[in-house]
């Protein structure tokens, strides 16, 4: 089976990389935006008429949420056409197409865990692009997996090596105590996604780990299995003034796995011990 992964230098196309060059009978095509920029729509025709994947799995994004709401229109592209050109392309040779998408498509004013039936209302215009981004694939191609994912972290930038690095220069840190979520591994995401493409299970999916905290409560925990001395203090959201507006409340809950009997994601203490082994 030929897979050809896009945004492959990200945290999740690495993750995804790593276990499918486990699998021998995959053929692996890995591209970031120095190889196949995914926001031209004539380089990906191209590109992916010549290269015939089964699968094309979309890891590209622009996932600074705060610079989205300044560079907007590059938010759109890459996050809205980006998707919709890998969906046409795909379509056109009968390919199945991955897609990633997030939390922040929802408000996340409520104190509810959020399933794939409830409201959709992004806050922001990383939520909205990404929104769109999801329409799109599903308008253009029959075929389509979309997972919606939450905090992630693996192999790059993200929460928890920040956490780690500041707390080597700062004796304390004040971190967020207002905000849940679930922070999830890619490794759990990687895994999902191998499973539901060997079954065909097309949709729209939640895909996070199990359980929820607030950035102060992650802290803690990473600090934690750290053996960190540096002192965390909770505050609010008020105290951060960010471009984009976070949401409160983004507790997704994997309804799609759990009902089709696919949920094989961890908790996310158990996943994070793992990451930081
Ligand atoms: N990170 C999170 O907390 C989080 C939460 C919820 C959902 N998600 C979603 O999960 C997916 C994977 O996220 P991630 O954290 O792995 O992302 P990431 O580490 O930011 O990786 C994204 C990759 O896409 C590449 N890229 C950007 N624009 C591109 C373009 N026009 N064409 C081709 N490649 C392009 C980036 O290259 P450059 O580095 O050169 O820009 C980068 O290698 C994304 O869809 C994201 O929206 C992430």
């Amino acid at each position: 089976m030929k897979i050809l992964i896009t945004g492959a230098n990200g945290q999740l196309g690495r993750e995804l990389t790593k276990q499918y060059k486990k699998d021998s009978n995959i053929d692996l095509t890995l591209t970031d935006m120095a190889q196949l920029d995914i926001t031209i729509v004539e380089d990906v025709y191209c590109f992916i008429n010549i290269c015939k994947p089964d699968i094309i799995i979309n890891c590209a994004a622009f996932t600074d949420v705060d610079k989205c709401e300044t560079e907007v229109d590059l938010a759109y592209k890459v996050n809205t056409l980006g998707p919709k050109n890998l969906a046409m392309a795909a379509n056109e040779i009968g390919a199945e197409i991955v897609h990633i998408s997030t939390d922040y498509v929802f408000a996340g004013t409520e104190h509810k865990q959020l399933t794939e039936f409830d409201f959709v209302n992004p806050q922001t215009i990383y939520g909205k692009t990404k929104l769109q981004g999801e329409i799109l694939v599903t308008r253009h191609n029959p075929k389509h997996y979309i997972l919606r994912t939450a905090w992630l972290y693996g192999d790059g930038n993200n929460f928890t090596r920040t956490m780690i690095n500041l707390s080597k220069t700062n004796a304390e840190i004040k971190v967020v105590n207002d905000q849940m979520g679930t922070p999830t591994s890619t490794v759990d995401v990687a895994r999902v996604i191998i499973e539901l493409v060997k079954y065909k299970n097309y949709g729209l999916f939640h895909c996070t780990c199990k359980g929820e905290c607030t950035w102060y409560e992650l802290t803690k925990e990473i600090f934690r299995l750290k053996g960190i001395n540096t002192k965390v203090l909770p505050c609010s959201t008020e105290e951060f003034a960010r471009e984009a507006k976070r949401p409160k409340f983004s507790v997704l809950r994997n309804y799609m796995l759990e009902l089709t009997g696919s949920d094989i994601t961890r908790n996310w203490q158990v996943a994070l011990d793992d990451y930081l082994k």
